[in-house]
């Protein structure tokens, strides 16, 4: 149900629409989501006219520690009493730190970092280094990925609605149907630069590929002497309950990887292309072929650090199985209760994903959780699934509140 906004908001919404334009606003009114967003904290945030939002996506892991969370305020505010952006030609202690503390996490020997402001850039940059590297074009995607909106990134879209205004992308790309490993054995060649995957798709409603996939684009990779990308954009920093989804498939090291979103622990921009000592080599070459005025900022690594302090605990992890598993256990009443509407779901960790049977269903979802005081976001590469991927601090009682909010509105779609 559409409630009127006071006419303080009316005003600002009116200023807004003119200003970043009227589309995407009324969009966000469609799904009962325009947010003129004041008071954040925790799970929460609040309107101008008062209603509270409990986030069931923490902008796919930005928010993975929550609004203004404490400790990370805390560094913060240290850091801005005697910090910048710090210069990009000198060297400095805190954007070393944060690179020693990202390497303990990282598999293999993936040591080597750059710093970039968002995850866009870090994946254009990872395709760089591998195109740089390996002295070829080639870029193998899924054709159900998303890895960001600029150049290199956007051409490994296979989705029209992103492309084709933009059009035509960059020569050398090409798309596989995602977790398929005899469709990667026939485009990979002599010609193929890397492949670039995520570890699943939440984009496409929580895509796993079968258990072994990813062992086998590893030898396919060295076969022909190709790099293995990984995006962990999304799934990364906890998510799925390891720290890098990639550890779920296990002994396997990609090449490069690449990080974003909740590296910002959602008060500073940060993004991360990690790769190993080998592909390294190719900056002896070629030391300044990249750079970034403002990115790898220094109050962004005191940022990004306490961050990995935060989750980087085998308790902090574990917690964010148990309350997956506290999802799943509402997720299969839901099933039960509605299975005309609700065909299944996936969950890992607490990357979480309804399929609905309704083709357009993660639309009416959307609206009817906005409706609910609830923020999710259906899959925008699959319209029949609705993703719920809550902050990872996320209590049981909040965890009840999205799936009493679920229930109500399975209920209003299976009554329409
Ligand atoms: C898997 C994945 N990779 C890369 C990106 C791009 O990140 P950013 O929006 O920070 O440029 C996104 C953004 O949603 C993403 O989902």
């Amino acid at each position: 149900m559409e409630t009127k906004p006071s006419a303080e908001k009316q005003d600002l919404l009116d200023r807004y629409a003119y200003r970043f334009g009227p589309m995407r606003l009324r969009t966000m009114q469609h799904l009962c989501l325009d947010v003129f967003e004041t008071e954040r904290s925790g799970c929460y945030s609040k309107d101008i006219d008062g209603k509270k939002y409990l986030d069931a996506l923490s902008v796919q892991g930005i928010f993975n520690l929550g609004r203004r969370h404490p400790v990370i305020v805390e560094a913060m505010k240290k850091a801005v009493d005697h910090l910048d952006i710090g210069n990009n030609f000198f060297m400095s202690e805190e954007r070393l730190i944060f690179a020693e503390k990202l390497a303990e996490t990282t598999p293999g020997d993936i040591n080597c970092f750059f710093f970039s402001s968002t995850g866009s850039e870090a994946v254009d940059l990872a395709i760089k280094i591998a195109r740089g590297y390996t002295s070829r074009p080639g870029i193998i995607s899924a054709n159900e990925c998303y890895h960001g909106i600029t150049g290199y990134a956007l051409s490994t879209n296979g989705n029209p609605d992103y492309t084709v205004p933009f059009g035509p992308m960059m020569p050398g790309f090409s798309r596989v149907p995602y977790g398929d490993i005899d469709a990667l054995q026939s485009e990979i060649s002599d010609e193929t630069a890397a492949v670039i995957f995520e570890p699943m798709i939440s984009e496409a409603g929580l895509l796993l590929p079968p258990d072994d996939y990813f062992a086998k684009v590893r030898e396919l990779c060295d076969k022909n002497d190709s790099l293995m990308i990984i995006d962990e954009v999304v799934t990364g920093l906890g998510r799925t309950g390891k720290f890098w989804a990639i550890e779920h498939y296990e002994g396997v090291v990609p090449d490069i990887m690449v990080s974003g979103k909740g590296l910002t622990a959602g008060m500073y921009p940060m993004a991360a292309t990690m790769f190993t000592e080998d592909v390294s080599d190719f900056f002896l070459a070629y030391p300044f072929s990249h750079y970034s005025s403002t990115a790898g900022s220094d109050i962004g690594c005191v940022v990004s650090a306490a961050m990995i302090d935060v989750i980087n605990r085998p308790e902090f992890l574990e917690a964010v199985n148990e309350k997956g598993a506290l999802l799943a256990k509402g997720y299969e009443e839901l099933l039960t209760l509605f299975p005309d509407v609700l065909e299944s779901y996936v969950q890992i960790g607490l990357n979480t994903a309804l399929l609905l049977d309704d083709p357009s269903g993660g639309f009416r979802m959307n609206r009817y959780l906005g409706e609910e005081g609830v923020f999710a976001l259906l899959s925008t590469n699959n319209t029949a699934a609705i993703r719920i991927q809550p902050p990872l601090i996320i209590s049981n009682e909040e965890i009840g509140k999205i799936l009493d909010a679920l229930h109500v509105s399975l209920k209003k779609l299976s009554l329409k």
